[in-house]
């Protein structure tokens, strides 16, 4: 055999090898991730002073506290790739450079994430990653960087699994603990075959800022609050620790009824999806503040079973959705569809709550709970009917636990 021969089976024994053993980070996002983005708010209007100011604001109106911790610049961040192809960050709107905003991110308790695509080209039209994933994993590890959220834009013949797990090896090889948001938008059924690839991924589309409509664009869709939810069935058995189904960005404090934004929270906590903020931190109303900062809610997101909630009843407009927790014990959610105030009356004992999946059963007839609702603090048991009236487009979010 030939020398060269030889060495091209040896090089491609070695880039077996190296593939075998590639793998994502294991220990990130054993809950669900929680932060806040840029995109919703901001698009391609972002520099270095916003995403400092949103971090010092962060610490300072409390959500560092309640637990985001992702400080993450969606698109646009992107200068030109230097003669070596290294890529850079747009010198005009990020003049310290991204390690010094990093550094900066740290200094404040706070991690940092950037974004980039599988095609050469971004949904904003900046550089994507296509031919350079190992060198881009390198310079975002070099600058310090904790979270990739990996856009699907300009993939026209990529494969999806490839070109995803490609950045996933490429990350690994890094050497940098970075969670992996795959963002895909779900058109590959990321949930069927991600879960060693990406720490979470995209159901949908693009998020639109509506409880309940759908907004075309030319050749998509952005979907409502109500939409994204629906597109959620049957998604569960995929999602747990490490591997979440992503219902996408919020958009809580941002022009909903204080009843929707509420209802918005709630489902994507008992949804066990990510908590990314897509509002503008720096200046929230009090109303806001206490729906993101609300630690019953949050809390039931990052139950440390993460077992995604199902609905397990619908009764016209009123839904009903089940969420198993740690330590027996159990959240459940009412939902108001309808843009009527809608009355509740809801008999416990005539329910058995029985979770196929978890294995776990929720039987009032048998054991007592008391709840608490998340929303007011209201407390109550379960020997007597459930009694209330929900607002146009509200949500009452129960603690159940069994009575000792
Ligand atoms: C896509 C993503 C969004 C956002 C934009 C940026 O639409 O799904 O979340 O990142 O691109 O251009």
């Amino acid at each position: 055999m030939k020398r060269s021969m030889l060495n091209m089976l040896a090089l491609s024994a070695c880039t077996v090898a190296f593939n075998a053993h590639a793998q994502k980070f294991d220990g990130l996002a054993a809950t669900p991730q929680m932060g806040w983005n840029s995109w919703n708010t901001f698009a391609c209007d972002i520099n270095e002073k916003l995403i400092r100011d949103t971090a010092d604001a962060m610490i300072k109106n409390g959500l560092k506290d309640a637990g985001y911790e992702y400080v993450n610049i969606d698109d646009c961040w992107h200068g030109k790739r230097d003669e070596k192809g290294v890529i850079q960050a747009d010198p005009e709107r990020f003049p310290s450079g991204m390690k010094a905003l990093a550094d900066y991110v740290h200094g404040k308790g706070l991690k940092i994430g950037i974004y980039s695509d599988v095609g050469a080209t971004t949904c904003g039209g900046h550089p994507g990653s296509r031919g350079h994933e190992y060198q881009d994993a390198q310079t975002y590890a070099a600058w310090g960087i904790d979270y990739i959220k990996y856009d699907w834009c300009d993939s026209k013949g990529l494969n999806a699994v490839g070109a995803y797990t490609t950045m996933r090896d490429a990350i690994r090889a890094a050497g940098r603990p970075m969670l992996f948001s795959m963002c895909e938008w779900g058109d590959n059924k990321p949930w069927e075959w991600a879960k060693d690839v990406g720490h979470s991924w995209r159901t949908t589309g693009d998020i639109y800022l509506c409880f309940d409509c759908e907004f075309s664009e030319a050749s998509y869709s952005r979907w409502g609050v109500l939409q994204i939810l629906d597109k959620q069935a049957g998604l569960r058995v995929h999602s747990g620790p490490g591997h979440w189904n992503d219902m996408d960005m919020l958009e809580v404090g941002r022009g909903l009824t204080e009843d929707e934004d509420r209802s918005h929270f709630a489902a994507w906590a008992m949804l066990a999806s990510p908590l990314i903020l897509g509002n503008d931190v720096r200046k929230m109303s009090d109303a806001t503040k206490r729906i993101l900062t609300n630690k019953d809610v949050i809390a039931i997101n990052q139950d440390k079973l993460g077992i995604q909630a199902w609905r397990f009843m619908q009764a016209g407009q009123l839904e009903y959705w089940a969420k198993p927790l740690d330590n027996g014990e159990w959240a459940m959610m009412i939902l108001n569809r309808s843009e009527q105030p809608t009355p509740v009356s809801y008999q416990w004992t005539n329910y058995r709550i029985n979770d196929d999946m978890s294995k776990r059963v929720l039987d009032t007839t048998k054991t007592v709970f008391t709840w608490t609702d998340a929303w007011t603090g209201k407390t109550g048991d379960t020997s007597k009917k459930l009694e209330s009236k929900l607002a146009p487009h509200g949500t009452i979010v129960l603690r159940l636990k069994a009575r000792s």
